[in-house]
Protein backbone atom coordinates (compact mmCIF):
# COMPACT_ATOMS: atom_id res chain seq x y z
CA UNK A 1 0.00 0.00 0.00
CA UNK A 2 1.85 3.10 -0.92
CA UNK A 3 -1.10 5.31 0.62
CA UNK A 4 -1.87 7.79 -1.77
CA UNK A 5 1.48 8.18 -3.03
CA UNK A 6 2.78 7.18 -6.46
CA UNK A 7 5.96 5.61 -5.53
CA UNK A 8 6.87 3.47 -2.35
CA UNK A 9 9.80 5.39 -2.41
CA UNK A 10 7.92 8.72 -2.12
CA UNK A 11 6.05 7.44 0.90
CA UNK A 12 9.00 6.10 2.38
CA UNK A 13 10.65 9.09 1.52
CA UNK A 14 7.29 11.55 3.57
CA UNK A 15 7.19 8.79 6.58
CA UNK A 16 10.54 9.77 7.95
CA UNK A 17 9.33 12.19 10.86
CA UNK A 18 6.73 9.43 11.96
CA UNK A 19 9.21 6.76 11.83
CA UNK A 20 12.68 9.06 13.45
CA UNK A 21 9.85 9.81 16.03
CA UNK A 22 9.29 6.11 16.61
CA UNK A 23 13.22 5.58 16.85
CA UNK A 24 13.74 8.88 19.21
CA UNK A 25 10.92 7.25 21.69
CA UNK A 26 13.11 4.08 21.77
CA UNK A 27 16.67 5.51 22.12
CA UNK A 28 16.25 8.71 24.23
CA UNK A 29 12.50 8.64 26.16
CA UNK A 30 11.07 11.44 27.52
CA UNK A 31 11.08 10.51 31.04
CA UNK A 32 15.33 10.75 31.14
CA UNK A 33 18.27 12.82 29.14
CA UNK A 34 19.97 9.83 28.77
CA UNK A 35 20.38 7.65 26.15
CA UNK A 36 18.80 4.09 26.87
CA UNK A 37 20.25 0.86 24.89
CA UNK A 38 18.01 -2.31 24.75
CA UNK A 39 19.60 -5.96 26.22
CA UNK A 40 22.39 -5.16 28.66
CA UNK A 41 23.47 -2.02 26.16
CA UNK A 42 27.14 -1.07 26.21
CA UNK A 43 29.66 0.82 27.95
CA UNK A 44 32.32 2.56 26.01
CA UNK A 45 34.56 4.02 28.59
CA UNK A 46 37.49 0.87 28.16
CA UNK A 47 36.76 0.74 24.03
CA UNK A 48 39.50 1.94 22.64
CA UNK A 49 38.56 1.28 18.83
CA UNK A 50 35.19 1.24 16.91
CA UNK A 51 34.99 -0.33 13.61
CA UNK A 52 32.47 0.55 11.48
CA UNK A 53 31.73 -1.33 8.47
CA UNK A 54 28.49 -1.79 6.07
CA UNK A 55 27.98 -1.68 2.29
CA UNK A 56 25.70 1.17 0.09
CA UNK A 57 23.85 3.76 2.13
CA UNK A 58 24.37 1.76 5.20
CA UNK A 59 28.22 2.36 4.62
CA UNK A 60 27.70 6.07 4.47
CA UNK A 61 25.58 5.74 7.14
CA UNK A 62 28.72 4.75 8.68
CA UNK A 63 31.09 7.16 7.40
CA UNK A 64 29.00 10.20 9.42
CA UNK A 65 28.63 8.42 12.07
CA UNK A 66 32.73 8.13 12.18
CA UNK A 67 32.12 12.10 12.36
CA UNK A 68 29.97 11.61 15.30
CA UNK A 69 32.30 9.36 17.27
CA UNK A 70 35.20 11.12 16.65
CA UNK A 71 33.98 14.30 17.47
CA UNK A 72 31.84 13.91 20.16
CA UNK A 73 32.97 10.83 21.92
CA UNK A 74 36.61 11.20 21.28
CA UNK A 75 36.83 7.74 20.02
CA UNK A 76 39.36 6.67 17.35
CA UNK A 77 37.05 4.95 14.63
CA UNK A 78 38.20 2.76 11.48
CA UNK A 79 34.86 2.83 8.80
CA UNK A 80 35.25 0.20 6.00
CA UNK A 81 32.95 -1.02 2.98
CA UNK A 82 32.14 -4.66 3.57
CA UNK A 83 33.61 -6.58 0.45
CA UNK A 84 37.08 -4.85 1.47
CA UNK A 85 37.26 -5.17 4.80
CA UNK A 86 36.31 -9.43 4.71
CA UNK A 87 39.20 -10.05 2.25
CA UNK A 88 41.78 -7.93 4.11
CA UNK A 89 42.11 -9.81 6.87
CA UNK A 90 42.78 -6.36 9.13
CA UNK A 91 43.84 -7.03 12.63
CA UNK A 92 41.64 -6.25 15.15
CA UNK A 93 43.07 -5.14 18.28
CA UNK A 94 41.72 -5.69 21.81
CA UNK A 95 39.33 -3.33 22.93
CA UNK A 96 38.40 -2.73 20.02
CA UNK A 97 34.02 -2.95 19.34
CA UNK A 98 32.65 -4.05 16.15
CA UNK A 99 29.44 -2.52 14.55
CA UNK A 100 27.77 -3.57 11.40
CA UNK A 101 24.79 -1.80 10.12
CA UNK A 102 22.21 -3.04 7.53
CA UNK A 103 18.75 -2.74 6.86
CA UNK A 104 18.13 -5.99 5.47
CA UNK A 105 20.47 -7.24 8.32
CA UNK A 106 21.10 -10.30 5.35
CA UNK A 107 23.59 -8.43 2.82
CA UNK A 108 26.54 -11.17 2.57
CA UNK A 109 29.67 -9.26 2.47
CA UNK A 110 28.57 -7.43 5.79
CA UNK A 111 27.45 -10.72 7.65
CA UNK A 112 31.10 -12.19 6.03
CA UNK A 113 33.20 -9.30 7.73
CA UNK A 114 30.60 -9.82 11.15
CA UNK A 115 31.43 -13.46 11.31
CA UNK A 116 35.32 -12.18 10.31
CA UNK A 117 35.03 -10.02 13.70
CA UNK A 118 33.49 -12.90 15.75
CA UNK A 119 35.94 -14.50 18.56
CA UNK A 120 38.62 -11.11 17.46
CA UNK A 121 36.87 -7.91 18.39
CA UNK A 122 35.40 -7.56 22.51
CA UNK A 123 31.85 -6.94 21.28
CA UNK A 124 29.97 -6.95 17.95
CA UNK A 125 26.73 -4.53 17.62
CA UNK A 126 24.70 -4.31 14.93
CA UNK A 127 22.44 -1.81 13.55
CA UNK A 128 19.23 -3.17 12.09
CA UNK A 129 15.86 -2.68 10.61
CA UNK A 130 14.86 -6.25 10.56
CA UNK A 131 15.21 -7.77 13.82
CA UNK A 132 15.35 -11.32 13.09
CA UNK A 133 17.75 -10.83 10.16
CA UNK A 134 21.17 -13.05 10.25
CA UNK A 135 23.20 -9.91 10.98
CA UNK A 136 20.95 -9.31 14.57
CA UNK A 137 21.24 -12.94 15.59
CA UNK A 138 25.08 -13.42 15.39
CA UNK A 139 25.58 -9.79 17.14
CA UNK A 140 26.01 -9.77 20.53
CA UNK A 141 23.33 -6.71 21.03
CA UNK A 142 21.58 -5.52 18.15
CA UNK A 143 20.00 -2.28 18.06
CA UNK A 144 16.76 -1.99 15.86
CA UNK A 145 16.00 1.31 13.80
CA UNK A 146 11.96 1.08 14.05
CA UNK A 147 11.83 2.26 10.51
CA UNK A 148 8.88 -0.26 9.64
CA UNK A 149 9.22 -2.18 6.26
CA UNK A 150 10.98 -1.21 3.26
CA UNK A 151 10.46 -1.84 -0.04
CA UNK A 152 11.61 0.91 -2.36
CA UNK A 153 14.80 -0.42 -3.68
CA UNK A 154 16.37 2.79 -2.56
CA UNK A 155 16.80 3.37 0.65
CA UNK A 156 15.76 6.16 2.41
CA UNK A 157 13.82 6.01 5.61
CA UNK A 158 16.22 3.38 7.14
CA UNK A 159 19.21 5.65 6.38
CA UNK A 160 17.81 8.67 8.39
CA UNK A 161 16.40 6.19 11.24
CA UNK A 162 20.40 4.16 11.25
CA UNK A 163 22.13 7.95 11.50
CA UNK A 164 19.47 8.59 14.54
CA UNK A 165 20.69 5.50 16.21
CA UNK A 166 24.20 5.87 15.53
CA UNK A 167 23.82 9.65 16.61
CA UNK A 168 22.24 8.36 19.85
CA UNK A 169 24.77 5.97 20.41
CA UNK A 170 27.69 8.59 20.06
CA UNK A 171 26.21 10.38 22.28
CA UNK A 172 26.29 7.40 25.19
CA UNK A 173 29.58 6.92 24.01
CA UNK A 174 30.43 10.54 24.61
CA UNK A 175 28.64 10.07 27.97
CA UNK A 176 30.57 7.57 29.42
CA UNK A 177 33.86 8.31 27.99
CA UNK A 178 33.44 11.75 30.43
CA UNK A 179 33.11 13.66 26.79
CA UNK A 180 29.66 15.17 27.34
CA UNK A 181 28.24 16.74 30.67
CA UNK A 182 24.72 16.07 31.72
CA UNK A 183 24.12 19.29 30.49
CA UNK A 184 25.49 18.65 26.99
CA UNK A 185 23.25 16.02 26.87
CA UNK A 186 20.34 16.89 27.84
CA UNK A 187 20.90 19.83 25.32
CA UNK A 188 21.32 17.20 22.59
CA UNK A 189 18.30 15.18 23.78
CA UNK A 190 15.79 18.35 23.39
CA UNK A 191 17.58 19.35 19.78
CA UNK A 192 16.95 15.48 18.44
CA UNK A 193 13.71 15.23 19.77
CA UNK A 194 13.17 18.81 17.81
CA UNK A 195 13.57 16.54 14.68
CA UNK A 196 10.17 15.07 13.39
CA UNK A 197 9.31 18.87 13.27
CA UNK A 198 11.83 19.29 11.57
CA UNK A 199 11.87 16.97 8.89
CA UNK A 200 8.40 17.76 8.50
CA UNK A 201 9.01 21.43 7.42
CA UNK A 202 12.16 20.13 5.29
CA UNK A 203 9.49 17.78 3.43
CA UNK A 204 8.10 21.29 2.57
CA UNK A 205 10.93 22.32 -0.28
CA UNK A 206 8.61 19.30 -1.92
CA UNK A 207 7.60 22.00 -4.92
CA UNK A 208 11.27 23.86 -5.14
CA UNK A 209 13.10 20.76 -4.74
CA UNK A 210 10.74 19.39 -7.66
CA UNK A 211 11.18 22.47 -10.00
CA UNK A 212 15.23 22.17 -9.71
CA UNK A 213 14.60 18.35 -10.37
CA UNK A 214 13.42 18.87 -13.73
CA UNK A 215 16.76 20.77 -14.39
CA UNK A 216 18.59 18.69 -13.06
CA UNK A 217 17.02 15.41 -15.06
CA UNK A 218 18.74 16.86 -18.34
CA UNK A 219 22.05 16.88 -17.14
CA UNK A 220 24.73 14.04 -17.98
CA UNK A 221 26.46 14.07 -14.59
CA UNK A 222 25.73 16.01 -11.65
CA UNK A 223 28.52 17.14 -8.73
CA UNK A 224 27.58 16.72 -4.91
CA UNK A 225 30.32 18.74 -2.55
CA UNK A 226 29.98 18.87 1.44
CA UNK A 227 32.44 19.37 3.71
CA UNK A 228 32.64 18.02 7.42
CA UNK A 229 29.41 15.83 7.84
CA UNK A 230 28.08 17.20 4.74
CA UNK A 231 30.73 14.86 2.83
CA UNK A 232 29.19 11.31 3.67
CA UNK A 233 25.64 12.76 3.03
CA UNK A 234 27.19 14.36 -0.85
CA UNK A 235 28.18 10.61 -1.12
CA UNK A 236 24.61 9.54 0.11
CA UNK A 237 23.23 12.14 -2.61
CA UNK A 238 24.88 11.12 -5.43
CA UNK A 239 24.48 7.18 -4.80
CA UNK A 240 20.33 8.08 -4.59
CA UNK A 241 20.73 9.76 -7.51
CA UNK A 242 22.54 7.70 -9.95
CA UNK A 243 20.60 4.38 -8.63
CA UNK A 244 17.06 5.40 -9.99
CA UNK A 245 17.44 8.11 -12.35
CA UNK A 246 20.58 6.47 -13.65
CA UNK A 247 22.24 10.13 -14.30
CA UNK A 248 26.07 9.74 -13.11
CA UNK A 249 26.34 11.26 -9.63
CA UNK A 250 29.83 11.64 -7.99
CA UNK A 251 30.44 13.37 -4.73
CA UNK A 252 33.57 15.28 -3.67
CA UNK A 253 34.90 16.46 -0.24
CA UNK A 254 35.18 20.02 -1.36
CA UNK A 255 38.42 20.42 -0.29
CA UNK A 256 39.35 17.84 -2.60
CA UNK A 257 37.43 19.88 -5.74
CA UNK A 258 40.93 21.56 -6.84
CA UNK A 259 42.64 18.52 -6.67
CA UNK A 260 41.25 17.11 -9.97
CA UNK A 261 37.32 17.39 -10.17
CA UNK A 262 37.16 21.18 -10.96
CA UNK A 263 38.59 19.92 -14.47
CA UNK A 264 34.95 18.69 -15.01
CA UNK A 265 33.08 22.18 -14.28
CA UNK A 266 31.55 24.29 -17.31
CA UNK A 267 28.27 25.43 -17.85
CA UNK A 268 26.22 22.42 -18.14
CA UNK A 269 27.28 20.55 -14.68
CA UNK A 270 24.88 20.97 -12.02
CA UNK A 271 26.82 20.78 -8.86
CA UNK A 272 24.62 20.37 -5.44
CA UNK A 273 26.76 22.15 -2.87
CA UNK A 274 25.45 20.40 0.68
CA UNK A 275 26.22 23.63 2.96
CA UNK A 276 24.09 24.79 6.32
CA UNK A 277 25.59 27.78 8.15
CA UNK A 278 27.93 25.79 10.02
CA UNK A 279 31.52 25.95 11.03
CA UNK A 280 32.89 25.07 7.89
CA UNK A 281 30.53 27.20 5.61
CA UNK A 282 33.04 30.00 5.22
CA UNK A 283 34.71 27.01 3.31
CA UNK A 284 32.90 25.21 1.81
CA UNK A 285 31.90 28.88 -0.27
CA UNK A 286 34.65 29.70 -1.02
CA UNK A 287 34.63 26.11 -2.96
CA UNK A 288 31.25 26.96 -4.41
CA UNK A 289 32.63 30.07 -5.67
CA UNK A 290 35.46 28.25 -7.92
CA UNK A 291 32.49 26.20 -9.20
CA UNK A 292 30.55 29.89 -10.36
CA UNK A 293 33.85 31.38 -11.44
CA UNK A 294 33.84 28.46 -14.10
CA UNK A 295 30.02 28.94 -14.71
CA UNK A 296 28.73 25.76 -12.88
CA UNK A 297 25.09 25.54 -12.36
CA UNK A 298 25.58 25.51 -8.31
CA UNK A 299 22.12 23.83 -6.83
CA UNK A 300 22.53 25.11 -3.10
CA UNK A 301 21.42 24.05 -0.29
CA UNK A 302 21.55 25.61 2.87
CA UNK A 303 19.44 27.34 5.69
CA UNK A 304 18.25 31.33 5.37
CA UNK A 305 21.09 32.69 7.03
CA UNK A 306 23.92 30.83 4.42
CA UNK A 307 21.33 31.55 1.47
CA UNK A 308 20.89 35.40 2.64
CA UNK A 309 24.87 35.49 2.77
CA UNK A 310 26.38 33.58 -0.31
CA UNK A 311 23.10 32.35 -2.52
CA UNK A 312 23.38 35.54 -5.10
CA UNK A 313 24.59 34.19 -8.09
CA UNK A 314 23.68 30.21 -7.75
CA UNK A 315 21.26 28.22 -10.25
CA UNK A 316 18.97 27.71 -7.33
CA UNK A 317 18.68 27.32 -3.55
CA UNK A 318 17.14 25.10 -0.89
CA UNK A 319 16.36 26.58 1.76
CA UNK A 320 16.39 24.01 5.19
CA UNK A 321 15.33 24.96 8.58
CA UNK A 322 18.67 25.51 11.22
CA UNK A 323 18.98 22.73 13.41
CA UNK A 324 21.68 21.76 15.94
CA UNK A 325 25.04 21.34 13.68
CA UNK A 326 25.38 17.41 14.77
CA UNK A 327 22.06 16.89 13.72
CA UNK A 328 22.51 18.31 9.67
CA UNK A 329 23.20 15.16 8.58
CA UNK A 330 19.64 13.71 9.18
CA UNK A 331 17.90 17.07 8.34
CA UNK A 332 20.02 17.74 4.62
CA UNK A 333 19.15 13.51 3.61
CA UNK A 334 15.71 15.26 3.16
CA UNK A 335 16.59 17.25 -0.01
CA UNK A 336 18.71 14.98 -1.15
CA UNK A 337 16.63 11.96 -1.13
CA UNK A 338 13.44 14.54 -2.61
CA UNK A 339 15.68 15.57 -5.97
CA UNK A 340 17.03 12.34 -6.77
CA UNK A 341 13.24 11.06 -6.81
CA UNK A 342 12.13 13.82 -8.58
CA UNK A 343 14.77 14.01 -11.16
CA UNK A 344 14.07 10.18 -11.87
CA UNK A 345 10.61 10.51 -12.01
CA UNK A 346 10.72 13.67 -14.58
CA UNK A 347 12.85 11.08 -15.89
CA UNK A 348 10.74 8.40 -16.32
CA UNK A 349 12.86 5.50 -14.78
CA UNK A 350 11.45 2.85 -12.72
CA UNK A 351 12.17 4.59 -8.97
CA UNK A 352 10.98 1.43 -6.81
CA UNK A 353 12.36 -1.19 -8.91
CA UNK A 354 16.03 0.46 -10.45
CA UNK A 355 17.14 -1.55 -13.26
CA UNK A 356 19.89 -4.62 -12.37
CA UNK A 357 19.01 -3.81 -8.32
CA UNK A 358 17.86 -5.73 -5.52
CA UNK A 359 16.63 -5.24 -2.00
CA UNK A 360 18.31 -7.37 -0.12
CA UNK A 361 22.43 -8.47 -1.77
CA UNK A 362 22.56 -11.78 -0.46
CA UNK A 363 25.39 -12.96 -2.87
CA UNK A 364 28.28 -11.10 -2.92
C1 LIG B 1 21.03 2.18 -1.76
C2 LIG B 1 20.83 0.91 -1.09
C3 LIG B 1 21.97 -0.02 -0.96
C4 LIG B 1 21.96 -0.68 0.44
C5 LIG B 1 23.07 -1.74 0.53
C6 LIG B 1 23.14 -2.35 1.91
O1 LIG B 1 19.87 2.93 -1.78
O2 LIG B 1 19.75 0.62 -0.64
O3 LIG B 1 23.18 0.63 -1.19
O4 LIG B 1 22.15 0.32 1.39
O5 LIG B 1 22.81 -2.75 -0.41
O6 LIG B 1 21.96 -2.99 2.25
P1 LIG B 1 21.62 -3.37 3.74
O7 LIG B 1 21.46 -2.12 4.49
O8 LIG B 1 20.35 -4.17 3.67
O9 LIG B 1 22.78 -4.18 4.26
Amino acid sequence: DKGGHKHFMAKEIAEQPHVIAEAIRHYLPVEEDAVRLPGGGVDFSGVERLTMVACGTAYYACVTAKYWFEQIARLPVEVDIASEFRYREPPIPGKTLALFVSQSGETADTLAALRYCQEKADKILSVVNVSESSIARESDLALPIFAGPEIGVASTKAFTCQLTVLLALALKAACDRGHLSAEGMAEYATAIRGLPNVLSSALEQNDAIRLAAQKVSEARDVLFLGRGLMFPLALEGALKLKEISYIHAEAYASGELKHGPIALIDKNMPVVVLTPKDALFDKSVSNMQEVLARKGKVLMISDQNGIDEAGDDVWCAIRMPRVKEALTPILYAIPAQLLAYHTAVAKGTDVDQPRNLAKSVTVE
